[in-house]
């Protein structure tokens, strides 16, 4: 579909921008509910025109607009449309992670100014409405700490390495089955994650959050045997976005972690995306759904459509900006490769002990070259833990550079 329709009566009409995997997507679920919608809101929803990047023209397409719904992804042009929009007064409901986290204050100062909505939920863990509840049903409850998996082709990747395979055939697999894009490297890099970890952030916490200031850190290192040896210690691996209060500032960052078996987001496989909320008032609140997927996302996307064609809720809290802090405390899960000789144990132990890392458990594994010491430890400074595995790995007896994992240490019964 290229051509602008002309404006009717009665109706509400949608400026499309993309017609993608989600774009294309949403156009059918549009059609297929507009007299659903009709019915709740009293106004037939109507696609009025399409870009395209060879077809539509966007000043034609605002021009005869009531919302426009951006699902062409990247910043640029989608950021000086969505802000010509917003400053216009119409609507804008966008799934465009990148954006949002690059630009969020920008575009939501933009339609303050214009009197429009804004609205993403599909932006983060696709279908899952963490954007709506966190917005609204738990806007009075001092949000202490969101714990995500929001990253779909991550998950199923480690989900498939749980199994036996190793990253390279994992990635394959992913690929194979639509999870995962030609070039993978903004997922199994950590970056989606870390864009949607800055949108959650600033949600939970009314402070603004840019992905720039989120440090992440990917899946593509990892080990098969370090997902064998952590299932001994009973453990899963996770992708795992963080964003916390801590010390009178805020934490947010990506990085696979080791979770115990009850933890609420241990038990989330497959492509599937999962967040915790917990707060003193609510405990914890887990929320899991399809993360991505052309019908999936579009049906968060029509949800948005629906908001913006009904009078807006309330207002967006007002911004505060947090101290981000960087050197944040976590357990460790610790590989090494060591000779077969004594006093290997009691040497990484001192080494360990003089920067402050205690022991939580540990395990020995092999003989000879084969040799394997894997030890999880309580918590401990991120800044503690890199100096003390710096120190390990200038021992004659230690074989490759120790490898770590972080451990997510909170059992949820
Ligand atoms: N795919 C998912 O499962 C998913 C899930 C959650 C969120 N999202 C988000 O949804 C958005 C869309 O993703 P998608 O997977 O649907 O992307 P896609 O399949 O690559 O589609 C992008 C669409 O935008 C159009 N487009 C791109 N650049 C343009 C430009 N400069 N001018 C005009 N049109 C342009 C393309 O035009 P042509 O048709 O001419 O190529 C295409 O129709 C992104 O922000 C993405 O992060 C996607």
């Amino acid at each position: 579909m290229s051509a602008e329709q002309p404006a009717q009566a009665g109706t509400f009409n949608v400026g499309l921008l993309g017609y993608g995997t989600v774009g294309a997507a949403f156009a059918e679920l549009l059609q297929d509910r507009a007299q659903e919608i009709k019915g709740l809101t009293g106004r037939e929803p109507r696609l009025t025109g399409v870009l395209r990047r060879d077809s539509g023209s966007y000043a034609d397409i605002l021009e005869g607009s009531d919302v426009i719904v951006e699902l062409m992804g990247g910043v640029e042009p989608a950021r000086e449309y969505v802000l010509a929009a917003l400053l216009s007064g119409r609507h804008v409901v966008t799934a465009n992670k990148l954006l949002l986290s690059q630009h969020g204050e920008e575009l939501i100062a933009a339609a303050a100014k214009g009197g429009a909505q804004l609205l993403f939920e599909a932006s983060v863990a696709g279908v899952v409405p963490v954007v709506r509840v966190l917005e609204q049903s738990l806007a009075g409850s001092h949000i202490e700490r969101v714990h995500g998996i929001v990253n779909g082709t991550t998950n199923f990747i480690l989900s498939e390495m749980e199994r036996g395979l190793s990253y390279a055939e994992a990635l394959a697999e992913a690929q194979s089955k639509g999870f995962a894009e030609a070039d993978p490297s903004d997922d199994v890099s950590g970056r989606d994650a870390a864009a949607k970890m800055a949108i959650l952030a600033r949600l939970a916490f009314g402070a603004p959050v840019h992905l720039d200031e989120v440090p992440f850190e990917g899946i593509e290192q990892l080990q098969g045997d370090d997902l064998a040896y952590a299932r001994e210690l009973g453990l899963g691996l996770k992708l795992i976005g963080t964003a916390e209060r801590r010390d009178g500032g805020l934490s947010v960052r990506v990085h696979p972690a080791f979770l115990y078996s009850g933890h609420p987001l241990a038990s989330i496989g497959g492509s599937f995306n999962a967040v915790t909320v917990e707060s003193e008032a609510i405990t914890e609140v887990t929320m899991s759904g399809p993360g991505a997927g052309g019908p999936q996302t579009a049906s968060a996307v029509l949800g948005d459509l629906v908001s913006a064609m009904l009078p807006p809720t309330g207002r967006r809290a007002p911004v505060k900006r947090l101290p981000l802090l960087t050197d944040i405390e976590s357990a460790f899960y610790l590989h090494m490769d060591v000779a077969d000789r004594p006093g290997v144990l009691a040497g990484v132990t001192q080494a360990l002990g003089e920067h402050g890392v205690s022991i939580k458990s540990v395990l020995q594994r092999g003989m000879g070259e084969s040799a394997r010491l894997v030890m999880v430890t309580h918590p401990v400074l991120e800044s503690s833990m890199s100096a003390a595995v710096a120190r390990v790995a200038e021992f004659d007896f230690v074989r490759a550079p120790p490898r770590t994992i972080r451990v997510i240490e909170e059992e949820f019964v």
